[in-house]
């Protein structure tokens, strides 16, 4: 009898071990790669900023999207302009040659983007002209190493990351314009897999390996779907065993009808703000310089962003749940214009006094307020307590601001507590009114930052 027993435990016990390791795995399918739990980095860290580098960095007009708009038969101008100013005959290719990048310092893109208050970095490691900014194997040439800065950007950038304490993520584009593969396969109406065969799946495992990215920002999936990009298969070794198993946080263009469906964080479409709540994590991919992701050389004030702008974008969507990746895009020579650095130390000094309602906060029960749609809110339970932050996009009348949503937290406790971050200790009065609570902000005077304002409700 006891023998029986002893048997059955350990046939158990083994079963047991057996269904651990497969329940651990995921399967190369959406409803099992679906269930993975996003890793805790990646919510809490709310703001990236994205870099758009690359070969279309020299012509810096019309940006990233130059040469393929230059070769298709609907785009009139970049055509005159390269009549205009280029010899007959030139190449895109010839470009990358001008790609020098000498002004180009890991360390100093790495401060700045610290200083901005991002907890990661995007770059693009290779955009759809197919030009690596690693010495890829698969690249044939045509890479950052062999042609153009001479140098290993991805390592370097990566290093600089880290170094300042940020995580590290890469952009890479899935279809490539011209690609005589990906074109092959096209032709075939994606039946056959030549190019992701020999290129693309080969080029990501590479990327993966030799450089660790905690975030695959996969993009250019659009024109075929995933079973042409092998995209669960990719996507499940991923997770199951690639060196960034544990931190690996991938988006959600990895074929045809998977944005905004699968993945780890949904990006839907460029610029994705949808002002409300979304139940599956998010994030809004946006651009300092409205028009473009790539660096412009004829770009105007008026097509940047202003703070006001940036704030209030980032409000909204750290609001909503989402994280918010900004762009940059460098010149060719490596500098950060100032413009885009003036931007990014204002939203960094505005995070030095606001942070708290930013990082690590979790969406509240109502996103913009019911009566004040300017008012946007956050709620942390990580800062020691239940705190509730109202992030206030315009300075109301009077120095009054009038709330709706909170109101039944004034109406619990004569302790509640409203302050207003980086004005000291100073307990704000508040009374309430039938349907609302009306808070009496100090002097716009006297308080610290210029824009957007963060009053912290402590329940009482
Ligand atoms: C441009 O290419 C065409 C066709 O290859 C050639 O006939 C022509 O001489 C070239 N023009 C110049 C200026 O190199
Ligand atoms: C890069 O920038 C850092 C920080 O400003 C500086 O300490 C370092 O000397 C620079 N490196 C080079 C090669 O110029
Ligand atoms: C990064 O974090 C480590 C450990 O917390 C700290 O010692 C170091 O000073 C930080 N470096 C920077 C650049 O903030
Ligand atoms: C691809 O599909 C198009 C239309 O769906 C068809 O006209 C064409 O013959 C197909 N090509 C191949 C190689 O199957
Ligand atoms: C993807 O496209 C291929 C070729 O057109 C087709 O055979 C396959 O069924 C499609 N897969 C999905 C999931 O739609
Ligand atoms: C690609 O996916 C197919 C199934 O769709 C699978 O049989 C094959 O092993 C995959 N190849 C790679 C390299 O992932
Ligand atoms: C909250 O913001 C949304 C935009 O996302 C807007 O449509 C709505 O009117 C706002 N609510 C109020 C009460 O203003």
């Amino acid at each position: 009898m006891m023998t029986l027993k002893l048997l059955l435990c350990v046939i158990l016990v083994s079963i047991c071990s057996v269904f651990k390791v497969s329940c651990g795995r995921y399967d190369p399918t959406w409803w099992s790669l679906d269930t993975r739990p996003l890793p805790i980095w990646y919510d809490r860290a709310k703001i990236g900023i994205f870099v758009h580098w690359g070969v279309f960095s020299v012509p810096s007009v019309y940006s990233e999207w130059f040469w393929a708009d230059w070769k298709s038969d609907e785009d009139v101008d970049i055509k005159e302009y390269m009549q205009k100013n280029f010899p007959p005959n030139f190449t895109y290719q010839e470009f990358a040659k001008d790609f020098t990048a000498e002004f180009f310092n890991a360390t100093q893109w790495a401060d700045l983007f610290a200083r901005a208050g991002a907890k990661y970095v995007v770059l693009t490691s290779k955009h759809h002209e197919g030009f690596t900014l690693w010495p890829s194997k698969y690249s044939f040439g045509w890479n950052a190493q062999d042609i153009g800065p001479h140098r290993d950007i991805v390592d370097e950038l990566g290093t600089a990351v880290r170094d300042a304490n940020m995580t590290f993520g890469l952009y890479h584009s899935l279809y490539e314009w011209f690609n005589p593969l990906y074109l092959a396969d096209k032709a075939n109406n994606y039946t056959t897999q030549d190019f992701v065969m020999n290129k693309i799946l080969p080029e990501m495992r590479e990327l993966v390996e030799n450089y660790k990215p905690s975030v695959l920002w996969s993009d250019g999936d659009w024109e075929a779907n995933e079973t042409y990009w092998n995209s669960t298969e990719f996507i499940a070794w991923l997770y199951n065993d690639s060196p960034v198993q544990e931190e690996i946080v991938v988006n959600d263009r990895w074929g045809s009808s998977i944005p905004c469906h699968h993945g780890d964080f949904y990006t839907c479409s460029d610029r994705y703000d949808p002002g409300i709540l979304q139940n599956h994590k998010w994030e809004n991919a946006m651009t300092i310089d409205k028009k473009s992701w790539g660096f412009r050389r004829n770009a105007v004030l008026d097509d940047y962003l202003t703070p006001t702008e940036l704030i209030t974008t980032l409000a909204r969507t750290v609001s909503c749940g989402g994280n918010l990746l900004i762009n940059v895009g460098p010149t060719k020579e490596g500098i950060i214009n100032p413009i885009f650095e003036e931007r990014l130390t204002q939203l960094g000094d505005w995070l030095s006094i606001n942070g708290e309602a930013i990082y690590e906060t979790v969406p509240w029960l109502v996103q913009n307020d019911t009566y004040n749609g300017n008012v946007w809110y956050t709620s942390s339970p990580s800062y020691g307590g239940n705190y509730l932050y109202a992030i206030i996009l315009e300075w109301p009348r009077n120095d009054i601001l009038t709330l709706q949503s909170p109101r039944q937290i004034f109406e619990m406790s004569v302790n509640s507590v409203a302050k207003l971050l980086g004005n000291g200790d100073t307990k704000l009065k508040w009374a309430l009114t039938k349907d609302h609570v009306e808070i009496r902000l100090p002097s716009k005077a006297t308080v610290q930052n210029p824009i957007a304002w963060v009053l912290k409700i402590i329940p009482g």
